[in-house]
């Protein structure tokens, strides 16, 4: 679903999540945020985290607070892990159905934004296909409510990039020396950028972008990772492998872009590709996965796959991300 508004570009994102006091008030984009803040919030999410089968974590932490989800793009994982993770924390959680909003009768989404902060909303979960939405809104609302991006078009999401580092973390004590491949359509995905902005900033030197030439980022971001266009060169000896999704949806003249079968021969991560990975490898991929385009079905399933393992680490990522914003509130 397109925004029909435009919204500036906002220079300094990675200053205006932070409160004076350094801690976080919004949460907008991983590029520039401090090593010592992911750290703290990979330590918080951790201790969310509970083995399958048994009773979720929770705490009454946001007893009192209100929570909106905002979601005018699709979503499956982000969503109901937004929500879940409020609920677990005692919050209030408003899931605004945008296809009912007064948003389709024109309403800017300003004015959405200023209806729901009257509600005593404190925190606003927002998705949205338009550049700058995140930034727009943490500019203009007022000082008790915080902003957390939840998928801003290709451009950030970062609570994906926290849950993909503490997926990799879990299973790799240690980030340095970590070889890490991001095979796909890095150009138009989010995913990429705030996974590769978070693995830099934790020490990660050796990330590669692994995509065909018209699937490409731009020569100027992300500038510490390599840019590589053969998968099996990419892959040598790697790590973690994270598979992306063609993002069809945002791309606006696909001449050029493989057909799903040439892409599977060319691009998609199977075992047999993985022969030439480190020993331990593993597969991750941020969903929704399209089986025997990107990735191998079987491959997807098997035990080298962390792919659950990071839905689950969603929940626990969004919960310290919660707690994080509100109680920087109390303490500022
Ligand atoms: N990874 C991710 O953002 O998935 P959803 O689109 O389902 O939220």
């Amino acid at each position: 679903m397109q925004s029909p508004e435009t919204f500036p570009a906002f220079a300094d994102e990675a200053s205006l999540q932070l409160r004076g006091n350094g801690r976080l008030r919004h949460l907008l984009t991983l590029k520039g945020l401090q090593h010592d803040i992911l750290l703290e919030l990979l330590d918080a999410a951790q201790q969310f985290v509970t083995p399958a089968g048994s009773i979720a974590a929770r705490n009454d932490s946001l007893r009192g607070r209100t929570v909106a989800n905002l979601f005018f793009e699709p979503s499956t994982r982000t969503r109901a892990s937004f929500d879940l993770a409020g609920k677990r924390l005692g919050a209030d959680v408003l899931n605004l159905d945008v296809n009912t909003s007064s948003r389709k009768k024109g309403e800017s989404i300003l004015d959405t934004i200023y209806t729901l902060q009257a509600m005593q909303v404190d925190v606003m979960v927002i998705r949205d296909a338009s550049a700058g939405v995140p930034a727009f809104i943490a500019r203009h609302v007022e000082d008790h409510v915080s902003i957390l991006n939840a998928g801003e078009s290709d451009i950030s999401h970062p609570t994906q990039g926290l849950l993909d580092l503490l997926t990799i973390r879990q299973r790799f004590a240690d980030f340095a020396g970590l070889k890490v491949a991001i095979v796909g359509d890095v150009a138009h995905s989010r995913v990429a950028r705030s996974a590769a902005y978070g693995l830099h900033t934790m020490g990660v030197t050796d990330i590669r972008l692994v995509s065909p030439a018209a699937l490409a980022p731009g020569r100027d971001e992300m500038p510490f990772a390599e840019r590589i266009d053969d998968l099996d060169r990419g892959l040598r000896g790697v790590n973690v492998v994270m598979a992306l999704r063609i993002q069809r949806e945002r791309i606006a003249d696909l001449d050029g872009i493989p057909d799903t079968g040439e892409y599977f021969a060319n691009y998609g991560i199977s075992a047999a590709r993985l022969a030439i990975a480190a020993d331990d490898v593993i597969v991750m991929h941020p969903g929704p996965m399209n089986r025997g385009i990107e990735i191998e079905s079987t491959l997807a399933d098997s035990a080298r796959s962390v792919i659950t393992q990071q839905v689950t680490n969603g929940v626990a990522v969004r919960m310290a991300v919660l707690e994080h914003v509100l109680q920087s509130m109390a303490a500022s």
